[in-house]
C-alpha cells in the first residue's frame, strides 16, 4: 500500500468504528473530498447532517458549518478536525452588533447567511445559504423590511433578484471571494470570449458580472450566478470548451469530475480559503482517533439558533 492508500483506509476503518459519517464541503482539499462519504454545499451538507443515522458527524469544512450540523442534530457527536478553521465572513458580525442593528430597525425580519456563529443565528429569524437566499427573502411579506447579513455581495444579489428595495444589507465580505474582482473577470473573459462563466454570489465580481452582462461584455445567457452546488448542476450538461469559475479553487475538483469535456479555469487562481485548507489528512485521522475537536453550543443559544436553521430547511422542502 502507498502512504496515501493507508491514510484513506485508516479514515474508513476509524469512521466505521466510531459510527461516523464524514462530510466535506466543496472547498476542501481534493484528497479530503475524495475520502468523504458526502461532498456538497452548505445547504446539502446541513440536510445530510439533519437526516443521517450515524451517531457521529465528522465535518470537514469550517467551524460555522460544523456548528450548523450540531444545531440540527443536538444528540449526535459533531467533530471538526480543527476548531481553528474559522471564517473571515462569519467574523464580520457578532451578536452584540446584530442586536444594535435590530434596535435601529424594529419590525424588520432578520435573515442570516449560514456563514455566521450560532450566537448570531440565535438573534436571527431565519437562515439562508447562497443556494436559497432569494427564496428565503421571497418568503418574507413584501412590505416587511429585511435585515440581510453578513455578506454585502450576496445581499446585493438578493436585492437584484427579488427586486426589493427594503432589504438592508450588512457590509461584510469574505476575503477570498471579495478578492475575485471585476478586473480579473473582465480580463479572463476578454482572453476567452466563448467561455461559460460561473460566479458565486459572494464574489466581488458578482455585481459587475451582471452589469457586464447587461452592457454586452459578458454573454448574459452564459453567465451563471450560483452557489457551489448550483455550479455543479450547471456544469453537468455543459458542452462549452471552457468555463471560467469565480469562487474558491477547491470547487474545481468536483467540476472537473462531473464534466471532463469542458476545461474549468479559475478566474483568480489565488482564491484559496486558508481556513478550509486547515483540514488535512493528518488532522482528519487525529479527529477520528481522538474524537476532537468536539462542537459544543450553550443550550440557550442552541435552542434559538436551531429555530432559524430549521425555518430555512423547511423552505423549499
Ligand atoms: P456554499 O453555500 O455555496 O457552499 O458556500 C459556502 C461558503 O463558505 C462560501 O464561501
Ligand atoms: Fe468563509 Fe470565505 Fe472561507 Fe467561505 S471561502 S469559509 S466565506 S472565509
Amino acid at each position: 500500500h502507498s502512504a496515501r492508500t493507508t491514510w484513506q483506509a485508516e479514515v474508513h476503518r476509524l469512521a466505521r468504528e466510531r459510527d461516523a459519517v464524514v462530510l466535506a464541503h466543496n472547498y476542501q482539499d481534493p484528497a479530503i473530498q475524495d475520502v468523504a462519504d458526502h461532498v456538497g454545499d452548505s445547504l446539502e451538507l446541513s440536510r445530510i447532517a439533519a437526516s443521517t443515522d450515524a451517531s457521529t458527524i465528522v465535518f470537514c469544512g469550517v467551524h460555522f458549518m460544523a456548528e450548523t450540523a450540531k444545531l440540527l442534530s443536538p444528540d449526535k457527536t459533531v467533530l471538526i478536525p480543527t476548531a481553528q478553521a474559522g471564517c473571515s465572513l462569519a467574523d464580520t458580525i457578532d451578536a452584540d452588533q446584530l442586536r444594535s442593528w435590530k434596535a435601529q430597525h424594529p419590525g424588520a425580519a432578520v435573515v442570516a447567511y449560514v456563514n455566521t456563529s450560532a450566537a448570531v443565528k440565535a438573534e436571527a429569524d431565519v437562515c439562508c445559504t447562497s443556494s436559497n437566499a432569494v427564496d428565503v427573502v421571497n418568503s418574507i411579506p413584501a412590505d416587511q423590511p429585511v435585515l440581510f447579513l453578513p455578506d454585502q455581495f450576496l445581499g446585493a444579489h438578493v436585492r437584484r433578484q427579488t427586486g426589493r428595495d427594503n432589504v438592508h444589507v450588512w457590509m461584510g465580505e469574505c476575503h477570498v471571494h471579495a478578492g475575485i474582482s471585476a478586473a480579473d473577470l473582465r480580463a479572463q473573459v476578454a482572453a476567452d470570449p466563448t467561455a461559460e462563466v460561473l460566479v458565486h454570489p459572494e464574489c466581488g465580481c458578482a455585481s459587475s458580472a451582471i452589469w457586464l452582462a447587461g452592457v454586452g461584455d459578458l454573454p448574459a445567457d452564459r453567465t451563471h450566478i450560483v452557489s457551489t452546488s448550483g455550479m455543479l448542476a450547471t456544469a453537468r450538461g455543459m458542452t462549452a470548451k471552457t468555463a471560467l469559475v469565480a469562487t474558491e479553487i477547491g470547487m474545481l475538483h468536483q467540476l472537473r469530475k462531473v464534466n471532463q469535456q469542458t476545461t474549468f479555469l479559475p478566474v483568480n487562481p489565488k482564491a484559496s480559503c486558508r481556513f478550509m485548507k486547515m483540514i488535512t489528512p493528518e488532522l482528519l485521522v487525529r479527529c477520528l482517533r481522538e474524537g476532537r475537536d468536539e462542537i459544543e453550543i450553550p443550550l440557550d443559544v442552541a435552542e434559538r439558533a436551531r429555530q432559524s436553521v430549521e425555518r430555512m430547511i423547511a423552505i423549499g422542502r
